[in-house]
C-alpha cells in the first residue's frame, strides 16, 4: 500500500483497469472500511482519500476538534488490500489559500443539512471536484449514511459532467443500532444511550410506512420517540425526495428519505433511513 501525500505522485500512480476511489476524512470506523470492501469489487485499484477539508466545516471549533489519527488508519487499511491512500496536506489541497472558484451546491446546499451547516455543500462539492480530478477514477464510493451528500455529488456529477460513476454503500451500525461516525468518540455513555433514539425514531417511522401509511403518519411515529427522549436537541427530522433532496409532503408517494439531526450533549449527529410511501396510502391510518 503506497502513502501518497503530493498531487504530483498521485498523478505519477500507474492506472489499473479500474480504479475506486473512497474518500474520507479520517478517523476511520467500519462504516468507512465497508465502502472500501464495496470498492474491492467494484474495481481492481482502490484508492483511499484523506483529508479533513477545512472547506466544509461551518464551525472552526469543529474542524479544530476533529480526529486525525492517521496512523491508525494506515493500519485500518494495509489489511483491505487498498493500493494507494492519498493523505495531503492542506497546503497541497488548498495551495492558494481559500479558493476563489468554488463549485456551488444550489438548493440541494439550501435545505435540512445544508440549512443547519451554510456553506457546508459547497465545501463538500468543491474537494469532491478537486478530488474527483486529482484521482481520476472510474468509480467512486459513497455511503448511504450521508444521504444528502449522496444526492449533492450526484447532482455534481450529472451537473458538471464528470465522467465517473458514483456507488453507495448502505449504512454500517454498532449492535444497538447507533449509525458509526468519527464523533461518536465524544459521546459520553450516557449520551451515547440518548442517542440511540435516532435510529429508534427511523425504525418505527420506516415501520410505519410499510404498513402502508401516509407520510404525515409516518413522521408522527418517528417525532413521538424524538419528542419522548430527554437530552436530544432535535435539529430536523424530515423526509426528503432521493432524487432532489427537495421535502417530500403528505401526498408524495414512493421511495423517500427519512432524515434525522440532533444534537447529544455538543455532539451533533445525523442519520437516514429509506423507505417507501405506498401507492395507497391514505388517511390517517396507524
Ligand atoms: P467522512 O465523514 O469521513 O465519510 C467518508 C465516507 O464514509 C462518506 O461517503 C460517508 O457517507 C461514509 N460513511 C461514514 N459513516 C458511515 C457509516 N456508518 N456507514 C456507511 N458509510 C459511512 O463524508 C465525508 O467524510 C466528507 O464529506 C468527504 C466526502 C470525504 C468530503 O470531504
Amino acid at each position: 500500500m503506497r502513502l501518497i501525500r503530493t498531487a504530483a505522485d498521485l498523478a505519477a500512480l500507474p492506472r489499473g483497469e479500474r480504479r475506486v476511489v473512497v474518500m474520507t476524512m479520517g478517523a476511520l470506523h467500519e462504516g468507512h472500511l465497508a465502502l472500501i470492501r464495496r470498492a474491492k469489487e467494484l474495481g481492481d485499484q482502490v484508492v483511499v482519500t484523506i483529508f479533513v477539508n477545512p472547506l466544509q466545516f461551518d464551525e472552526a471549533a469543529d474542524y479544530d476538534s476533529y480526529p486525525r489519527t492517521l496512523d491508525a488508519d494506515l493500519a485500518l487499511l494495509e489489511p483491505l488490500g487498498v493500493d494507494a491512500v492519498f493523505a495531503p496536506e492542506d497546503a497541497e489541497m488548498y495551495p492558494h489559500g481559500e479558493p476563489v472558484v468554488t463549485v456551488s451546491s444550489g438548493v440541494i446546499g439550501r435545505v435540512l443539512e445544508g440549512a443547519a451547516r451554510p456553506g457546508h455543500f459547497d465545501g463538500v462539492l468543491t474537494v469532491v471536484a478537486k478530488l474527483l480530478h486529482l484521482t481520476a477514477p472510474d468509480v467512486a464510493v459513497f455511503g448511504a449514511k450521508d444521504a444528502q451528500q449522496v444526492i449533492a455529488v450526484k447532482a455534481l456529477v450529472r451537473d458538471l459532467n464528470f465522467s465517473v460513476e458514483i456507488a453507495t454503500a448502505s449504512t454500517v451500525r454498532d449492535d444497538d443500532g447507533l449509525a458509526r461516525s468519527s464523533r461518536n468518540v465524544f459521546l459520553s455513555p450516557d449520551e451515547r444511550k440518548r442517542a440511540l433514539a435516532l435510529n429508534r425514531a427511523l425504525a418505527s417511522a420506516a415501520r410505519t410506512a410499510e404498513y402502508g401509511a401516509t407520510l404525515t403518519t409516518t413522521l408522527k411515529a418517528g417525532r413521538d420517540i424524538l419528542d419522548a427522549q430527554d437530552g436530544l436537541d432535535v435539529d430536523y427530522f424530515a423526509a426528503l425526495d432521493p432524487a432532489d433532496a427537495s421535502e417530500a409532503n403528505d401526498d408524495y408517494r414512493g421511495e423517500v428519505v427519512l432524515a434525522v439531526a440532533a444534537r447529544v450533549g455538543a455532539t451533533r449527529l445525523i442519520d437516514n433511513i429509506t423507505t417507501r410511501i405506498a401507492p395507497s396510502a391514505e388517511g390517517d391510518q396507524r
